[in-house]
């Protein structure tokens, strides 16, 4: 175990002590236990304003050689990564250290042999298979910058995030599983390189054997490629402050924007907060459903635990196939130790009753993790009694994309833990609450927003292409401050509890949505004018999406026309965006300059038709009981 694997409480309470008191030297004394081709100069430059943050400058690495090189003396036959695949009857698949850097090492080729080169943006639209981990870490083998897009997205969220980053080549597959579904993924990806003219090449994984389309000049297959390269690839050397990652995510307002990870500060922190949140052994099987689409995925199923020599597991399917006992099923087949999930998907199994638990004894798990949303009291005690019985700690963890790693949590098992609360920061992590002139509240039993005032090393450094776009959105709302557009309490004991959004982003099942964004989907179909999307509280997904939608005639099917409209999201953004509820309004609450009342929107999509609050400032206030009396 490192010694920045803090275990007792003493030990924690310390290291927020150094951390606070002497950041430089605490961090340093973290980043000596990584592989550094060059030492740094200095470790930390920062200011909030411009802002300008650079961790470690000056200090050369390659995230893959401290993922995997560095491990082979000591753990070159152990494993590395399993896969368990959609489909339970399908054999899973173990890749040992060795094998993992053979594999990583020819896709790395394959790149190279296709022209990518250091500083090149590399797309990945890909499934849930081994080959996806194997491309992220090959890109970052050879100084490519990877940016992973979640399969579910469709071909135009696709193109546009291939277009922001100017990606030449996109690695992809034939198709995919989905639970008893197969579906398409290289036709997403013909139709998104139409408006592509910066890909050059798109190498294909073959998955379920699909016959596709294979453009010549551009396109290969990754198994004949296989034969052509060497199992060796030298790492690139990367300054510390060079891009590792772009990751697209949903804001308040506009595209989604491009978060930037570089190489140095997000591999020290990476492995740090794997090791001291889940207190990872040696030896521990260790699974995170997330999707590798997500930051979840990128720091918490590859980076983390590679980078701390760990076993990780990947799963290829869906909690709910066969049935939803998978989750379970998995655990007591590869003996899962560390258990990482959404609430969304908890609130899901618990729905579906006890009975898909029952049959599995789960006995080799000791932590349970929840990330991504808020995870209400009803799930946490479900997931902790009847998953942990009631003997493994439960660590909710606060982060997001731009954090790059888990930020407040439980660390498992040495902090003090509180259903729903994600608990205490981090050492080396400074949260404070605002109020909304800007003042950082003081003591316990407090509720603001959620900023933090100090640099950490996996910060996000810039949005691809728009640094003012970073500015704005996160250190321009209060002056000094990182803002995370969350609003959270602290209780008594300094515990934090995340509420939620505060600003135009719904959380739907884990997934982040700008409302303007789902807006600007629904606003190309024909019929219609203009829409308001607002989130509401939902059983299962925590917020679902709720649209007011204003068309140029009165449609004649409204089914018909949802369905429609429903079908354009889909096209526009993805499955994962397609509203719950669509109401036809005639028009929507404004005031007299324009700006709609979303709280009136808001409110009545929760139901709380009753006190809607002063509306006498609204242009057309009778607007207001048309959208009760039409409430879905
Ligand atoms: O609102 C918070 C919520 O998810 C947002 C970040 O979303 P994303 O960048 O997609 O990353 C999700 C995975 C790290 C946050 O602003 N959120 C994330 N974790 C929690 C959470 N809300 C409450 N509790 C959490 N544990």
């Amino acid at each position: 175990m490192k010694p920045f694997q803090y275990t007792s409480m003493q030990a924690y309470e310390a290291a927020v002590e150094q951390a606070n008191s002497q950041p430089e030297q605490f961090w340093s004394e973290i980043a000596d236990h990584f592989v550094w081709r060059k030492k740094w100069d200095r470790v930390l430059d920062w200011n909030f304003t411009e802002p300008e943050i650079s961790w470690f400058n000056g200090g050369q690495l390659n995230i893959t050689e401290n993922c995997i090189d560095r491990h082979l003396p000591t753990r070159a036959d152990q494993v590395a990564l399993v896969w368990e695949p959609n489909d339970p009857k399908e054999q899973a698949a173990r890749y040992t250290y060795r094998e993992l850097h053979m594999k990583v090492c020819e896709m790395a080729n394959i790149l190279k042999r296709n022209g990518v080169k250091k500083g090149d943006r590399v797309c990945l639209y890909m499934p849930m298979i081994p080959e996806l981990s194997f491309a992220v870490l090959a890109c970052a083998r050879i100084g490519a910058i990877h940016s992973v897009v979640f399969a579910g997205f469709s071909a135009n969220s696709l193109a546009d995030r291939i277009n922001d980053a100017a990606c030449t080549v996109v690695i992809t597959a034939d198709a995919m599983n989905r639970g008893p579904k197969q579906m398409p993924v290289k036709r997403v990806v013909d139709e998104a390189l139409e408006t592509c003219p910066s890909v050059g090449c798109v190498i294909v994984v073959s998955r379920l054997g699909w016959p596709v389309m294979m453009h010549p000049q551009r396109d290969v297959w990754y198994h004949r490629e296989l034969q052509f390269v060497e199992s060796y690839c030298e790492p690139e050397v990367m300054d510390s402050e060079d891009m590792l990652f772009i990751l697209y995510t949903s804001g308040s307002t506009g595209k989604p924007k491009g978060v930037v990870h570089t190489c140095g500060g997000y591999m020290v922190y990476a492995e740090y907060s794997f090791r001291n949140v889940f207190q990872y052994q040696d030896n521990d099987l260790y699974w995170c459903t997330a999707d590798i689409g997500w930051i979840t995925g990128h720091t918490y199923i590859l980076y983390g635990p590679l980078l701390a020599g760990a076993t990780t597991l990947m799963f290829e399917g869906v909690p709910t196939y066969p049935d939803p006992g998978r989750f379970w099923q998995v655990c007591d087949k590869h003996g899962v130790n560390v258990f990482y999930t959404a609430p969304t998907a908890i609130r899901s199994l618990m729905q579906s009753g006890i009975d898909h638990v029952l049959p599995y004894s789960l006995h080799s798990l000791k932590v349970l993790g929840s990330v991504g949303e808020p995870i209400n009291e009803e799930a946490w005690h479900w997931y902790s009694t009847h998953v942990g019985k009631g003997r493994c700690p439960v660590v909710d963890t606060w982060w997001q994309t731009e954090t790059g790693g888990i930020m407040i949590s439980t660390l498992a098992g040495v902090t003090p833990m509180k259903p729903a609360h994600a608990g205490l920061p981090l050492p080396g992590i400074q949260p404070v609450l605002l109020d909304s002139d800007g003042k950082e509240l003081q003591g316990n039993d407090v509720e603001g927003y959620l900023c933090v005032k100090f640099p950490w090393p996996s910060m996000i450094r810039t949005t691809y292409g728009d640094h003012e776009r970073c500015r704005i959105n996160y250190f321009a709302t209060y002056l000094g401050y990182y803002f995370t557009g969350d609003g959270a309490k602290r209780d008594e004991n300094g515990l934090y509890r995340i509420i939620g959004r505060v600003d135009d982003v719904i959380n739907v099942s884990g997934h982040r949505f700008g409302t303007a964004e789902i807006e600007n989907a629904i606003n190309q179909n024909k019929a219609v004018v203009e829409s308001a999307v607002v989130g509401y509280p939902h059983d299962i997904k925590g917020q679902g999406i709720y649209a007011y939608v204003i068309c140029a005639e009165k449609p004649e099917n409204e089914d018909w026309l949802r369905d429609e409209i429903t079908e354009t999201v889909v096209e526009q953004i993805g499955r994962i965006a397609k509203p719950d509820k669509i109401q036809f309004v005639s028009g929507l609450p404004k005031t007299r300059s324009g700006k709609i009342m979303r709280r009136i929107l808001r409110k009545v999509a929760e139901g709380e038709l009753s006190n809607l609050g002063d509306t006498s400032t609204l242009l057309d206030p009778n607007i207001v009981d048309e959208i009760v009396a039409g409430k879905q």
